[in-house]
């Protein structure tokens, strides 16, 4: 079988915030590629061998001190190239055409009228039919590169899709990426298939395949540990282990006490019809005894994870003989992108049991790295995964310990955990739970005056949180229907002992962060 990482595409990232954007597109015509910065050696992508390049758009002029650049020697490659917005407008400077500061800027919608129906816009019917397209630039190419030729325009912009005559060199000033282009699938599909030759051989029943035949290769005798946290990127991770060398994997699922309602006991009943040997730390006491009479979120999150390190190491030396930790590291993680990263880069090293490998000296096995979160949902999907699992919402390391403000206790865990419950179950009833990236309870250990038939009360406070994101960057306050928070409310003051009050939280992301500590 051939491995179907061999038909790879690169994109250069000239620092677009789309620059993923093109990536999901791209494998979404089942293409595999790949990100680097724009500053890869071209050794590196000789060495890389892909079928065709993609030059990201960027903040940037290309006449800026400093701009990013490729060394024009990537275009004597003999491999395709498509530059997209900044990228065709380094193409042009590169191959000696002028770009200009353009009077017109055009960010937003603009009509594309194509003049040469070829390659880039094979299918698409040139006339008299305009098609919107996305914009988002102040530069525009005045003069074309010698053997240049443009090939659709709009209404601002003279030269919006440019072709070399002969070589496989294509610009785009729009961006094909974006969902408000309408012919941006196209356009992907004929430089992937029409230009590039490449064969729609990406997806994920082919990756489970072809990820299980490497690690068997890679492993070969020796023995495997995987930390198991019961979230869709470890259990897939275990999953594809255990396809490929599963008597020599032993998964190690460490519960910390800090997980939300029933979570141990269903993630266990699952693993169960897989065959999966899972080695099952309960370990809630230890945790909470740690974390006894601390109240500094930071402090909570640095004990947290030095003891989860710790019992992953005393579990380790118990099963013996280990050559390989695997764990579930996800494509994300592993750009090396010139874009804004924000606070997501450093997130999971807690997650990813970071530091272990070094203690342990184990080699690494990252099945999911080369994939996207929803990459990794559609492997756990292909392998029997549950979709109530699969599109379980984020949940962070440390757990329910950073929410709940202050000091941890086994009481304050409970009453969390009740209210929690009562928050995802009516998210669920109410078909609101997939629209939303995160909802969730925070204990409040505030008391306030309340009364409850006929007695004054001196409870707790919960706070609500339901958040809409991207990718946990940013995000804003989902407006959830005010008769569905009204039940959340009463639910969970009428069935939750020790809280009398419910808040919603209405703060964005920034300046407020998605959880509490
Ligand atoms: P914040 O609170 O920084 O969270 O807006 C962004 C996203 O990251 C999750 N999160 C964590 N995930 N370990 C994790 O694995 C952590 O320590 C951690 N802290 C926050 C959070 O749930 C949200 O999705």
């Amino acid at each position: 079988m051939t491995n179907i990482l061999e038909q790879k595409v690169l994109i250069l990232d000239f620092g677009s915030q789309t620059t993923q954007l093109i990536a999901r597109r791209v494998r979404e015509a089942k293409v595999y590629c790949e990100i680097y910065p724009y500053n890869i050696s071209l050794e590196k992508v000789k060495a890389r061998d892909p079928k065709g390049i993609i030059l990201s758009g960027g903040p940037a002029s290309v006449y800026d001190k400093g701009a990013p650049a490729v060394s024009p020697e990537l275009f004597e490659l003999g491999v395709p190239i498509l530059g997209i917005c900044y990228g065709m407008q380094l193409t042009t400077y590169l191959l000696n055409g002028t770009v200009e500061h353009s009077r017109h800027r055009e960010y937003g919608p603009a009509r594309l009228s194509i003049d040469d129906p070829g390659d880039m816009f094979h299918g698409l019917s040139p006339d008299p039919v305009t098609y919107q397209v996305w914009m988002s630039h102040g530069d525009r190419i005045e003069a074309l590169p010698k053997d240049f030729i443009g090939i659709a325009h709009s209404e601002s912009c003279p030269v919006a899709a440019m072709r070399h005559r002969t070589l496989p060199f294509f610009g785009v000033q729009f961006h094909p990426e974006v969902i408000h282009t309408e012919i941006g699938k196209g356009v992907i599909a004929n430089f992937l298939f029409r230009i590039c030759g490449c064969m729609p051989t990406w997806d994920m029943h082919s990756f489970v395949e072809s990820a299980t035949n490497d690690m068997r290769a890679k492993v070969g005798s020796g023995r495997i540990i995987c930390a198991l946290s019961g979230g869709v990127d470890s259990t897939v991770t275990a999953l594809l282990v255990n396809r490929a060398a599963g008597h020599q994997l032993t998964s190690v699922f460490v519960n910390n006490g800090l997980l939300r309602k029933n979570e141990a006991e269903t993630v266990l009943a699952f693993l169960k019809q897989f065959d999966l040997k899972v080695h099952y730390v309960d370990a809630g006491n230890r945790f909470l005894s740690k974390l006894a009479g601390v109240e500094d979120p930071e402090k909570k999150r640095k004990i947290i994870g030095e003891e989860f390190i710790r019992i992953f190491e005393e579990e380790a030396r118990r099963i013996g003989d280990v050559n390989f930790l695997a764990q579930g590291t996800l494509y994300p993680d592993v750009i090396e992108s010139v874009s804004f990263k924000g606070p997501s880069a450093t997130i999971k090293s807690h997650h990813n049991v970071g530091g272990l490998p070094d203690v342990m000296q184990l080699e690494l096995i990252e099945p999911l790295r080369e994939l996207f979160k929803d990459e990794v949902r559609k492997v756990a999907l292909e392998l029997g995964m549950p979709e109530d699992l699969v599109f379980r919402h984020p949940f962070p390391g440390p757990g329910l310990a950073i929410r709940i403000l202050g000091e941890v206790t086994a009481e304050r865990l409970e009453v969390l955990r009740d209210a929690d419950a009562i928050v995802l179950e009516i998210m669920k009833s109410s078909s609101w739970y997939r629209k939303v990236w995160q909802a969730f309870a925070v204990l409040l250990p505030v008391r306030t005056v309340g009364v409850m038939g006929d007695e004054r009360t001196y409870d707790n406070v919960v706070a609500i949180r339901v958040v809409d994101s991207l990718d946990a960057m940013t995000a804003d306050w989902t407006r959830l229907p005010t008769d569905l928070l009204a039940k959340i409310s009463n639910r969970i003051i009428n069935e939750v002992r020790g809280v009398n009050r419910v808040c919603y939280d209405i703060s964005s992301k920034p300046p407020a962060t998605i959880e509490w500590e």
